[in-house]
């Protein structure tokens, strides 16, 4: 694969998503551009969403693919789902929920209802929203594989703010759940944790006491930053049928930081 603007150049399988329509969230930049970008060089037709659609106007131009369609829309609104899902044009084989914001790692007593209601709306609402609407046609198919972007924050206290730490354990949970219910229909529902990932997320600090209690935390606990790439690596091995045999799993791709 050629050098992507998304870090270290990834190693595509040839042909791994020939003839399969994969949804990527974020696909705009960072995680989700690079798993687009990714998806795309292994033969995947690609629906790829973001909020910004100057980020996605590059992502377009830069592939220069016929296989990817974007959608450009906030996926906290609902009729953007609906968009998503007819993009599909009927086959879906594939989605990965990547998109997501931080919450300026505000601790809970310091918590205003507008950062906790985009954020669970952002990481979680929207994730429960797109997976209900893609599960009818991988149901019908009898295969599917679903990948949801988590976090470090998911498997601990102490690595971001209460909302989205909240956010992302929420999602292991309804990783857990929609992997238990749907196995038995061939589809398979799976989480990817990352540490810190090089991507233009913003992660400012908003709250002097979080900055005093995690700091000390995050300067010794974290391993050295990841690249994107790195990071869809996973992804695409969870989306494809490498992994088949894997389902209801959290996969932490992180540096080691969670065996710390
Ligand atoms: N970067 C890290 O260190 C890190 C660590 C752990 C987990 N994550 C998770 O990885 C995922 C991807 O993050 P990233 O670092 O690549 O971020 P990023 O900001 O580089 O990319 C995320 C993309 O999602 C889009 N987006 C945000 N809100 C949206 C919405 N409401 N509707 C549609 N699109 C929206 C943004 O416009 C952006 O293009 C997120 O779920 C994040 O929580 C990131």
């Amino acid at each position: 694969m050629d050098e992507t603007t998304s870090g270290t150049p990834a190693t595509p399988t040839t042909g791994r998503f020939a003839g399969r329509t994969v949804i990527v969230t974020g696909a705009g930049a960072g995680i989700g551009r690079a798993t687009a970008e990714r998806l795309l060089a292994e033969g995947a037709r690609v629906v790829g969403v973001d909020l910004l659609a100057d980020r996605l106007d590059d992502l377009v131009a830069r592939a220069r693919s016929d296989r990817l369609v974007a959608v450009a829309g906030d996926l906290a609104d609902r009729p953007v789902i609906d968009r998503i899902v007819e993009a599909a044009a009927g086959r879906i084989d594939g989605l990965a929920n990547v998109a997501g914001i931080m919450d300026g790692f505000v601790p809970t007593a310091e918590l205003d209802d507008d950062v906790w209601d985009r954020v669970l709306a952002v990481n979680l609402t929207a994730v429960m929203r797109l997976t209900r609407a893609v599960l009818p046609t991988m149901i019908r198919a009898g295969s599917g594989s679903i990948v949801s972007v988590s976090s470090e924050a998911g498997l601990r206290g102490s690595a971001a703010g209460t909302a989205y730490t909240t956010s992302k354990h929420a999602v292991n949970g309804f990783t857990l759940s929609t992997a238990f219910f749907y196995a038995p229909a061939g589809v398979r529902c799976n989480a990817v944790a990352p540490g810190a990932v090089s991507t233009s997320i913003e992660a400012p600090f908003r709250s002097q006491y979080a900055g005093e209690r995690l700091g000390p935390y995050l300067q010794t606990n974290v391993p050295p930053i990841a690249t994107a790439n790195q990071l869809a690596a996973a992804i695409t091995w969870l989306l494809s049928d490498d992994s088949a045999n894997v389902t209801g799993t959290v996969l932490p791709s992180d540096g080691g930081w969670s065996a710390i």
